[in-house]
């Protein structure tokens, strides 16, 4: 069933650090995908923890914690038909080495810890992750 979504994109600190916030940015704008909420900005260890509380057990649960505080990150929520799957697909598997060519981490990473970017994998994940990061007042209608 096709239907407007919302889901969450994170630009990730090893992204932001290379220059590649406009590159990510253009390709959503250019898939016709709506943005409703964009921001750049750092995050603490409470945030981080309620990101990844499904990892908490992972072996690389600190990892992951401690590299998504390590640089300035932006968020934005993205709206659009079937923007879950669609933001999903053009963001690529999470382990960059076998992701397809020219999605963003197929093009652009390598390590599986610092890849690039995170797309909300379910609706019910960009609900969550979406109240991680804006109120509604701060989505754009
Ligand atoms: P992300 O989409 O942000 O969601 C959780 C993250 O955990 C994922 O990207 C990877 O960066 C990281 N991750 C997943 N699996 C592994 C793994 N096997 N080893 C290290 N990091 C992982």
């Amino acid at each position: 069933m096709e239907e407007v979504e919302r889901t969450l994109l994170m630009i990730k600190p090893d992204a932001v650090q290379r220059g590649l916030i406009g590159e990510i940015i253009s390709r959503i704008e250019q898939k016709g995908l709506k943005i409703i909420a964009l921001r750049m900005m750092s995050v603490d260890e409470q945030t981080a923890g309620r990101l990844y509380a499904e990892h908490v057990h992972k072996p690389f649960f600190s990892s992951l914690v401690d590299f998504i505080m390590s640089g300035l990150i932006v968020v934005m929520v993205i709206e659009g038909r079937n923007a879950v799957s669609v933001v999903r697909g053009m963001v690529g598997a999470t382990d960059p080495s076998k992701a397809a060519p020219n999605t963003i981490r197929g093009n652009f990473g390598f390590s599986i810890t610092q890849n690039i970017a995170h797309a909300s994998d379910s609706l019910e994940s960009a609900k969550r992750e979406i109240s991680i990061f804006f109120g509604e007042s701060e989505l754009i209608e």
